[in-house]
């Protein structure tokens, strides 16, 4: 087994391990390892905007109290604070670097999206805010000759000694290789993957939560799945994601009867938080015996939906769609984790030489509930954050690396994979989806239990470590989704509507603490 001797390792390359690196690379030598083309990640695709208290109508103080109210009282504050108060700083670092958000004459432009109080949400492109953060964060990186990146590259499991991490194992192709370094910042993303209907794109298998998860690091809040309201409903599209940002600039939502309906469910109608309008949206769908709603945008002007959507006008037109003359059919996808691998506002988890950013870990500050377009700032806050703290390491062990041995795979591997994924993605839609109860989320463990001894082999592909860890992170949310007796934010049990006594409690999950896997 090859092995590659680093100062510090970053996996993943979205906003999150992208701002770290950068950040790493003032004190050493840094690899960047990400399992498929660099610039594959959810941030490639992020749509309505990055939210930062930077215009003439918004302070910090706003965004702090608008993050805690989407949060619905389990945001930690102190992270909420770092956000807010941080983020300025790190957007106009950006622009330093090249950024470009779209500007009305002089000035840049602010949108708004469910839940804000103000318009706060910078955007680029008119929809393609993600590509550019992308763009600028992979551009930086490449002009710093500390930085070297090896794409294709699946992180497998952690090299962990002691209690202390070492690095990690990575499939590159068919071979299997070690990096070890002073420091390893897991970034990989989310876990949306694990639902039948999400947003996310095909990497976000919950990797990184289920190797730190593995390791033997605490996880915290993984009962809290965000479902987006409108993802593309129609035969033979992708669930592509129709962004909020359009809601934001006055699009509406109504039912296969063509009514409105969001003023019977909150005061705040269309632009209600992303669970409220989730929810709204499947009780009118079963209320109307129907498997979608329609985003409508009809009555905007076709030439400023042509510019401030341009991305969603031409990917809609695609599948024979033209927004600005037909509603669109869109119903709910799972779109982000609230939860995962626990850190300290500096990105550290609970194991020593292991830090992890962005959607992967759980600082805390979007509690129950995320406010829109606040993860790509999370993932240049906490990016850059975890970056500086792990920097701080520079004792690299020479010890040897344990082996890695890896299963064989057989003929009919393939078609078990792919079997075993879509019972998985079926599964979690069905039983641990926006509206859970303990019985679903019960008859969702008994075949998960079915499952377990797929844990216990050594995958050998890409495709095959993706199905243990969506099988490790389903486990999981549907186990913090059975301990948490109570409805709060984005967790919504139809046998417990209430929150609960004691809904102040964070449901914390670690390899110790859970006996079932
Ligand atoms: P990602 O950007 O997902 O990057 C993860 C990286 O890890 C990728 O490079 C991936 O290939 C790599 N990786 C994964 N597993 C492994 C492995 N085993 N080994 C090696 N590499 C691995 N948020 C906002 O704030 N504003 C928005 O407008 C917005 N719009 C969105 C639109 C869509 C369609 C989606 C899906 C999400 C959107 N979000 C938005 C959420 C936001 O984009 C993500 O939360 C954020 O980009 C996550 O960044 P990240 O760096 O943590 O992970
Ligand atoms: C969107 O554009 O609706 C996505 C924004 C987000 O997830 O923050």
């Amino acid at each position: 087994m090859q092995n590659i001797e680093t100062d510090y390792l970053v996996i993943g390359s979205g906003v999150a391990g992208l701002r770290a690196a950068i950040e790493l690379a003032k004190k050493g030598s840094v690899l960047i390892a990400t399992k498929d083309a660099p610039k594959e990640s959810s941030t490639e695709y992020a749509q309505g905007g990055v939210a930062v208290a930077l215009s003439d109508e918004d302070e910090v103080g706003i965004h702090f109290e608008d993050t805690i109210k989407a949060g619905d009282g389990l945001c930690r504050e102190d992270a909420v604070k770092v956000l807010v108060e941080e983020g300025p700083s790190r957007i106009l670092e950006l622009i330093e670097w090249g950024a470009e958000f779209d500007k009305e004459g002089a000035k840049l432009d602010f949108t708004i999206e469910g839940a804000h109080s103000r318009r706060r949400v910078l955007h680029s492109h008119g929809d393609s805010t993600g590509r550019e953060l992308e763009r600028v964060l992979t551009a930086k990186a490449a002009q710093l000759k500390n930085i070297k990146s090896l794409a294709y590259c699946t992180a497998l499991d952690l090299i962990v000694d002691g209690g202390v991490c070492r690095g990690a194992y990575l499939l590159r192709g068919a071979e299997v290789v070690s990096v070890t370094a002073s420091a390893t910042v897991l970034a990989t993303g989310g876990a949306g993957q694990v639902y039948s209907r999400t947003t996310n794109p095909a990497v976000t298998t919950g990797d990184g939560i289920a190797i730190a998860y593995r390791a033997g690091a605490l996880l915290e809040d993984m009962e809290f799945v965000q479902f987006h309201p409108t993802a593309l409903f129609a035969p033979s599209a992708p669930q592509f994601l129709l962004s909020e940002a359009m809601r934001g600039e006055g699009a509406l939502l109504r039912n296969i009867q063509k009514e409105r309906f969001m003023q019977d469910y909150h005061p705040d109608k269309e632009l209600a938080s992303r669970d409220i309008v989730s929810r709204a949206i499947i009780s009118e769908m079963v209320r109307t015996g129907s498997n979608h709603v329609y985003l409508d945008l009809t009555h905007l002007e076709a030439g400023f939906i042509k510019k401030r959507f341009p991305r969603i006008y031409t990917t809609c037109l695609r599948y024979d769609i033209d927004i600005t003359k037909e509603m669109v059919p869109v119903s709910p996808a799972a779109h982000y984790l609230m939860g995962g691998v626990k850190t300290d506002l500096n990105g550290a988890t609970s194991i020593a030489g292991l830090f992890t950013a962005g959607e992967t870990a759980c600082t805390g500050v979007h509690g129950a509930n995320r406010l829109a377009s606040n993860s790509l700032l999370e993932g240049l806050v906490y990016g850059y954050r975890a970056g500086a703290a792990a920097s701080a390491l520079s004792s690299r062990s020479s010890a040897p690396v344990p082996e890695y041995i890896t299963g064989k795979a057989d003929a009919k591997e393939g078609n078990r994979i792919e079997e075993t994924r879509s019972i998985i993605r079926r599964l979690m839609w069905d039983k641990t989806g926006i509206i859970r109860c303990g019985k679903s989320l019960s008859e969702a463990e008994t075949v998960f239990a079915g499952l377990k001894p797929l844990l216990h082999g050594k995958p050998a592909s890409r495709r095959a470590v993706e199905l243990v860890n969506m099988l490790t992170v389903s486990m999981i949310i549907t186990r913090a989704a059975l301990l948490r007796k109570g409805s709060i934010g984005a967790h919504y049990r139809s046998d417990c509507k209430e929150p609960g006594t004691d809904w102040q409690n964070h449901v914390t999950i670690s390899r110790e603490s859970f006996f079932g896997l």
